[in-house]
This record gives structure tokens, C-alpha cells and sequence, in this order.
């Protein structure tokens, strides 16, 4: 970052921070509460963080009742249409708290309103809602807020430059034991049916040092498990101007004293490289999982889609981890009735499924989103042979996740415990480090420890066992 840069970030904080003072002010002794509504992916799980760690700093506190709530935030996602769909039934459901609440402030930001129009459709269709910003503005948050506090039309802000990178913004992270860096934002690899790049801009990296500064911090306060968040760490570094890349960093924050578990996505086939895969090896840290989404099976497909690889790079790319990392849990992402995909093209996939054999996969059925290259392609599928599809795909997934959950019978994995589980309250949960969820018993609370259990019971998607 330029000096002239920096002084600009310095000055935005310093400003943020004095409208959280303000608002701290307005708002002092009056107990008021808090809820977050979060769509999509983990990006986004962890800008909700950001923006619940800014409310705490100005003194609202969470309630997981929407009707109990001052301030009630969407944070969304346009990735697939129908949470899109789902949103605008959400917000249209508050009205009758705002009738009974005139002092209920509605605030929605996300992916989904940095695309064109919707910012409108939303003031036009829905005129109660106070406050719409997008993902590239998060930080303006207090100010913006402050704002929609005093006035009497919809605050709208809506960014369309790069964002920038702004350090500092306070987190109110969620889980005690696990923690999420954002170490890149934005994409440059603009897959046909993709709108994150359109919408989240281009690479950015964070300064390694920013990075692992925070990661001490993380570690000084007791988090054991550290993920490394953005749409395709695997270019992590490229769009700096020092010689340092991800596996760079996957090493040094292996270095961080009282991390012990180190996870990373999203990973892009392409960019995956044999010293990736060797600082991946290499650090003890490092758990033994990777997703890699695939996307499809079909080389043709794969091309329409821009992927830039093959269902052959992938299989020897799959080869060389299992090599050097052979107890690793492969996952994925596929997407079914990508235009254009025929019989043929479908039998690709579930042969490709068949052929990795991944521990579990996320499973979509292709939709429009406006504005990308797919979205103007001939021969969109039909929706009930992408049902059919999705069907056949997940039936078959399913039974390849049970049978290789079944080989963990009677083995003892090493679980970091999460808590109770939210089922089943005589028993705790955590993951193991190939990221399967254990739900075990044990004879006293050892929620934040990393403990042994004996798989006694293997289901499709979680394992069961004891503390030994
Ligand atoms: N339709 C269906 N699935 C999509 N994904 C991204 N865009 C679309 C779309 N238009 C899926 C991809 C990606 C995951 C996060 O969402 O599989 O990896
Ligand atoms: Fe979207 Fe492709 Fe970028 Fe992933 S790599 S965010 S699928 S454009």
C-alpha cells in the first residue's frame, strides 16, 4: 500500500470510529438489540461477524429473535436465485414489526445489492427498509447507520470502485474455538455462470503481515482452529508486489504458537500447485481437507463454463494430493444442467464423482444469474431434468459419504469440540480433522479442547462415538 493509501485507510477508521462513539451515545442505557440474517457463503458468514463486532462496539447486543430486535440486517447473497427469491419474501415479512416498532431499523447489504436495479427494487417495493449497502462499503457501516438513524427516506450506498482493503474494522467472531481470516477478497476468474467477480471485484490481497498480526491476536485469545477465507486463496499473493504466495503463508501461520488446526478455501483446480500441496504436507497444522470444486465432468462443459482445466488435470491433480497426503476428505461443488449439458455430458460427472470418490459434495442446479456469460447461452435445461439430475448426483454422493464414513468404525479421531449439539443435548460436537462432524458422549464439559473419541456409529453424513 502507498503511503498516500495508507494515510486515506488511517483517516477512514478514525472516522468510522467516531460515528460508532456517536451512535454509542444515542443509543447508551436504552438496551437495544441486535439480529443478523446471513445468506450464502462463508465470505459472508464472516462480513456478518465484522458487522455484529461494529454493533457491539457501539452497544447493541444480539437477540436470535427478529421480533425482539431495534436493528435487523439481511446480509446477502446472489449466487443462486432462489435465496434471492428468499430474501425479498424475508423482508417483505418485517413490515408488521415496523408498523408495531416505528424505531425498528431495517438495514440490507450484500452481494445481492451490488447488482444493478435491485437496490431500486427494493426502495421502490419495499420503502420501509432504512438502510441498503453493498459489500465494497462495509466499513462505512457506522456512519451509514448513523444516517438511516435520523432520516426519513431509504440510505442507500452502493459501491461500484475496487474495494478497498480497510484493516482494523472490530469482529464479533461467532464460534468460540474457530476462527475465519479473510486473507483475499474479490475474483479474477470469471466462470461463465459465476456473478462473484462482477460483484465482489477484483483480487485483492491482505499484507501478509496484516494477516498473520491478526492470527496472533486470534491465538493470544484462545482460538485453536484458524481458516483461511477467500474465493480462490490459491492465487493469494499474485496481485502483491513482494514474492510471497499461499504456501508462504500456509507456513509461516503454521509458525503461530496455539493455533493447532489450519483450514483454507476455496481452492481452484487451476491454481493448485505442487508446493501448495507440499507446504500442505509439510504443515503438521494443516488439516487433511481440501475442497476442489469441480464444477462438472465434462471436459466440453468445463470449457463452456471457462474453468481452464480437465476432467484429466483434475483426476492427476486429485493423484498427487492423495500421494502426499493420503488420508486427506476431497470436497466439492457441482453444478448440474449447466447449459447445453446432455446425457452424455451428465454421465461425465456422476463417472467423475465415482472416480475421486469425494467425503461430500455441494450439489446446485445451474442458475441464471443476469449479467453473466451463461445466462445468454442457448439450450438453458429444463428444471425437471435438473431435478432429476440433482436427484441422481446426490443419491449417488450420498452413498459414497456413507460408505467412506463407515471405514471410521471403531478408529479414534481427534475432535475439537465445538459444544453441545444443537440435536442432541447430551452430546457434545466438534470436527475431526478431515472436517467430519463427531457427536460423541463424554463425562464432563470439554467444549474448546481437542479430545479423543471411538466412532461407534457411522451415518451418512456424521460419525458417532465416546470419549475415551
Ligand atoms: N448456478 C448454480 N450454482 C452456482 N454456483 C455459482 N454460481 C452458480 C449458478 N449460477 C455454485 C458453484 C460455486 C458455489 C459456491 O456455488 O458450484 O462453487
Ligand atoms: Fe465464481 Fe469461479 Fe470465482 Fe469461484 S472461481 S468465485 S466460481 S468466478
Amino acid at each position: 500500500m502507498s503511503r498516500k493509501m495508507l494515510d486515506i485507510a488511517i483517516e477512514e477508521i478514525k472516522e468510522q470510529d467516531k460515528y460508532i462513539n456517536e451512535i454509542n451515545k444515542l443509543i447508551k442505557d436504552k438496551n437495544l438489540k441486535y439480529h443478523i440474517v446471513t445468506y450464502g457463503c462463508q465470505m459472508n458468514v464472516h462480513d456478518s461477524e465484522k458487522l455484529a463486532g461494529m454493533l457491539e462496539t457501539m452497544g447493541y447486543t444480539e437477540t436470535t429473535e427478529q421480533s425482539d430486535a431495534d436493528l435487523i440486517l439481511f446480509n446477502t447473497c446472489c449466487v443462486r436465485e432462489n435465496a434471492e427469491l428468499r430474501v425479498y419474501g424475508n423482508v417483505g415479512a418485517l413490515y408488521p414489526y415496523k408498523q408495531r416498532n416505528p424505531n425498528l431499523i431495517i438495514g440490507i447489504c450484500g452481494c445481492m445489492m451490488q447488482q444493478d436495479e435491485v437496490a431500486t427494487v427494493i426502495t421502490k417495493k419495499f420503502p420501509f427498509v432504512d438502510l441498503i449497502f453493498g459489500t465494497h462499503n462495509l466499513h462505512h457501516f457506522p456512519k451509514l447507520l448513523l444516517q438511516a438513524m435520523d432520516a426519513q427516506q431509504t440510505v442507500v450506498e452502493i459501491l461500484d470502485e475496487q474495494g478497498r482493503i480497510v484493516e482494523d474494522v472490530p469482529i464479533k467472531r461467532d464460534l468460540g474455538v474457530s476462527a475465519w481470516t479473510t486473507i483475499m477478497y474479490g475474483c479474477n476468474n470469471y466462470c461463465t455462470y459465476c456473478i462473484v467477480p462482477y460483484v465482489r471485484g477484483r483480487e485483492r490481497s491482505r499484507k501478509p503481515s496484516d494477516i498473520l498480526d491478526e492470527i496472533r491476536r486470534l491465538a493470544d485469545e484462545g482460538y485453536k482452529e484458524l481458516t483461511l477465507l477467500g474465493q480462490n486463496v490459491n492465487s493469494y499473493g499474485k496481485d502483491l508486489d513482494i514474492d510471497y504466495y499461499f504456501p508462504n503463508l500456509l507456513r509461516d501461520v503454521n509458525k503461530i504458537d496455539g493455533i493447532e488446526r489450519i483450514r483454507f478455501m476455496t481452492s481452484h483446480p487451476k491454481d493448485l500447485t505442487k508446493d501448495l500441496i507440499m507446504a500442505m504436507a509439510e504443515s503438521e497444522k494443516v488439516c487433511e481437507h481440501l475442497h476442489l470444486p469441480i464444477q462438472s465432468g465434462s471436459n466440453r462443459i468445463l470449457k463452456l463454463m471457462n474453468r481452464r482445466y480437465t476432467r484429466e488435470d483434475y483426476l492427476e491433480l486429485v493423484n498427487d494430493i492423495r500421494r502426499e497426503i493420503p488420508h486427506i476428505a476431497i470436497t466439492t461443488d457441482i453444478i448440474v444442467g449447466f447449459p447445453g449439458e446432455t446425457e452424455e455430458d451428465f454421465a461425465d460427472t456422476l463417472d467423475i464423482v465415482k472416480k475421486v470418490r469425494y467425503d461430500s459434495a455441494f450439489t446446485f442446479m445451474y442458475s441464471i444469474r443476469t449479467g453473466t456469460p451463461a445466462a445468454k447461452m442457448d439450450e438453458q435445461i429444463d428444471q425437471k431434468i435438473k431435478k432429476e439430475r440433482l436427484q441422481m448426483l446426490m443419491e449417488l454422493q450420498g452413498q459414497i459419504s456413507k460408505e467412506i464414513n463407515e471405514k471410521f468404525m471403531g478408529s479414534t479421531v481427534d475432535v475439537l469440540v465445538e459444544g453441545l449439539s444443537k440435536n442432541r443435548d447430551d452430546m457434545y460436537t466438534g470436527r475431526n480433522r478431515q472436517n467430519k462432524l463427531v457427536n460423541f458422549m463424554a463425562e464432563h464439559d470439554v467444549t474448546g479442547k481437542i479430545v479423543e473419541v471411538k466412532i461407534t456409529q457411522s451415518k451418512t453424513w456424521t460419525l458417532e462415538g465416546i470419549m475415551v
